[in-house]
């Protein structure tokens, strides 16, 4: 089985739906690669609600949380697992800030992102945000890829 190198630093990127509508995933995975970042893991793949309530587990209770999942769950996204060193703080600073009006030019969302009068924000990508995080994200998405005792 291909598994991952526990030695490396991880993340789990997701290409949020909308970004892949408006076929950004190659502008998105130029940037990884570019940076230097290694592709170890890549699915098209419709997420289930019940995926994505365990996925955003921590926001469950935020007012933005029903939109947030409509938007997850409104057509195919990418989901990327992506190798490096200090990675998962890397992108990120790739990403730039949660809301696309604020996030700085140069970053993934101020260069693409959207602020729009919709229910939630498109803000294009996800990133884990800290090792706990990438852990539980990678296992629920490429189980495939994680050892399990
Ligand atoms: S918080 O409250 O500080 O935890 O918020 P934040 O970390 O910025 O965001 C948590 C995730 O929720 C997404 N989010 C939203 N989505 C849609 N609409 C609104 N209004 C909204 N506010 C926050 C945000 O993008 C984070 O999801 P991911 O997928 O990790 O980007």
């Amino acid at each position: 089985p291909e598994l991952l190198d526990p030695d490396k630093e991880h993340t789990l990127v997701l290409i949020k739906p909308d970004a892949y509508e408006r076929g950004l995933t190659g502008e998105i995975l130029r940037r990884i690669e570019v940076k230097g970042y290694r592709l170890k893991g890549l699915k098209v793949k419709k997420a289930s609600r019940e995926l994505l309530t365990a996925h955003y587990v921590e926001h469950k209770d935020q007012p933005f949380f029903p939109a947030l999942l409509d938007y997850m769950s409104s057509g195919p996204l990418v989901a990327v697992v992506v190798e490096g060193d200090r990675v998962i703080e890397g992108f990120r600073t790739m990403m730039g800030q949660t809301n696309p009006t604020l996030a700085a030019p140069g970053t993934i969302r101020g260069d693409l992102g959207r602020d729009w009068k919709t229910p939630a924000v498109q803000n294009v990508v996800h990133g884990s945000d800290s090792p706990t995080s990438a852990d539980r994200e990678i296992a629920l998405w490429f189980p495939e890829l994680v050892f399990k005792d």
